[in-house]
């Protein structure tokens, strides 16, 4: 695989496209996958990235294509459960054919995690193991189920671990992912790119900036043209400085720490860089036992709102107090303690309400309704108000908010409960 290409007629396109090309990029030159000669340990993660993708996919498309045909989503979860697998799965069925390639995505992780020493991805492709194991576990009830809302609770189930397997290319910890290692770690270094000394600034580019096993930076040419990274680094701000394009991943910070030097992967003040472009700005991570004060999502007066459609859209399933009566409950210590022990982040949770909630008529509420619903359940579990609203759009930035009991906060007074402020 080429780790850069560079296309002369074209322009550079500005830092958004290098986030929207990435992943499209890295997913469409994978090499094949009867390949005889064993992956890079980079083309590996690439491809068990690529599985996991296909197989969300496989899930999301028969779930938006609202079929009443049960086999379009049996089929749908053997190719997802094939994708995950590999042909050398047990629940494996070569009829249905794969999203993914023969490997799967657990193939391609056990060819990564198969050696002596413990790199410092090691634990995070565990954990991504572990998830996308309990996915292959809630896919194969799913084919099973006699009734689709049986179908439906396996699958968004399943969903739910393969995003957080999928993780985030801002997050370096176990619920950064496929994605957070591929930005964060010399596993997205493309086979054949320069590495440099992840301690020091660049001095060419293209390089890559490595140190102790983390990426810290990708450094570009800004001459003219379309540079395309392998993935996305997961940065939050471009620096263009001595004619390059200075992107720091989200290990930047630990690796100045580490690398004990005066040596500064990031400007202290941005008048040192010639042109900061700030992107999308992830909201700061709430894990629990953190001290920082969880991030402000919303206003007031959106989760009063939101609280009228929860009463007449959610209750009926959740209960009045969110405590959950035929569905599971959506505030109070157990729901937060679930979501944290699951690695749910605000991504995921609104991926569900959006997409699947209410049950029994997904997607049916308007983005408004569906904004001002997830003020009321981010304001019912004590996250504080703030004057930005919660946005009818996603935000990449609720990939990095994890949620968890907020630190401080009494959620009721028994398990479940509803935030006494909130
Ligand atoms: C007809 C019943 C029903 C209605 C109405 C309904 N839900 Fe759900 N909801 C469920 C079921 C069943 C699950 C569990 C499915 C799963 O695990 O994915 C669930 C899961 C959830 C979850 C994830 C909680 C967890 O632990 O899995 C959230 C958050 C949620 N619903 C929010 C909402 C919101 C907000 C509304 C109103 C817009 C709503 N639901 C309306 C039945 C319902």
């Amino acid at each position: 695989m080429l780790p850069w290409n560079v296309h002369p007629p074209a322009r550079f396109t500005g830092p958004a496209f290098f986030m929207a090309v990435a992943f499209l990029l890295a997913a469409s030159i994978l090499p094949p996958a009867a390949c005889a000669a064993p992956l890079s340990d980079h083309q590996a993660t690439l491809s068990a990235l690529s599985d996991v993708q296909a197989a969300i996919a496989e899930i999301v498309g028969a779930d938006q294509s609202y079929s009443t045909d049960k086999k379009v989503y049996y089929r749908a979860s053997q190719r997802a459960i094939n994708a995950l697998e590999g042909t050398r799965g047990p629940e494996y069925v070569a009829a249905a054919g794969s999203a993914g390639d023969a490997a799967g995505a657990i193939g391609h992780i056990d060819s990564l995690l198969d050696r002596k020493e413990t790199p410092v991805w090691a634990p995070v492709l565990d954990s991504a193991e572990a998830n996308i194991r309990a996915a292959i576990a809630h896919l194969a009830d799913a084919r099973h189920a006699h009734e689709l809302m049986d179908y439906d609770i396996a699958v968004s189930r399943a969903l739910t671990y393969l995003l957080v397997a999928r993780g985030g290319p801002a997050d370096i910890g176990a619920f950064g992912g496929l994605e957070g290692v591929l930005a964060n770690t010399v596993l997205g270094v493309p086979d054949g790119a320069t590495i440099a000394d992840g301690c020091a600034e660049p001095t060419a580019a293209p390089s890559y900036g490595v140190h102790g096993g983390y990426l810290a930076w990708v450094a570009v040419p800004a001459g003219e043209g379309t540079h395309q990274l392998a993935e996305s680094a997961g940065e939050q701000s471009v620096i263009i400085r001595n004619g390059m394009i200075l992107l720091p991943t989200a290990a930047a910070p630990l690796v100045a720490k580490e690398c004990n030097s005066h040596a500064q992967v990031r400007p202290s003040s941005p008048s040192q860089a010639t042109a900061t472009a700030t992107l999308s700005q992830p909201a700061k991570t709430t894990a629990s036992g953190a001290d920082s004060a969880p991030p402000a999502l919303y206003t007031k007066a959106q989760a009063e709102a939101g609280a009228q459609v929860f009463a007449s859209k959610c209750a009926l399933c959740h209960g009045a107090n969110l405590q959950g009566t035929a569905a599971p409950s959506v505030a109070g210590t157990d729901f937060l303690s679930t979501a944290q022990h699951n690695g749910w982040t605000l991504e995921v949770i609104r991926y569900l309400v959006f997409n699947d909630m209410p049950f029994n008529a997904p997607a049916s509420l308007s983005s408004t309704e569906y904004a001002d619903v997830l003020a009321f359940l981010l304001a019912s579990n004590c996250y504080p108000a703030g004057d930005k609203p919660f946005p009818t759009a996603d935000d990449p930035g609720f990939a990095n908010v994890k949620l968890g009991p907020v630190p401080g906060s009494h959620p009721g007074k028994n398990q479940f409960g509803v935030c006494p402020d909130g």
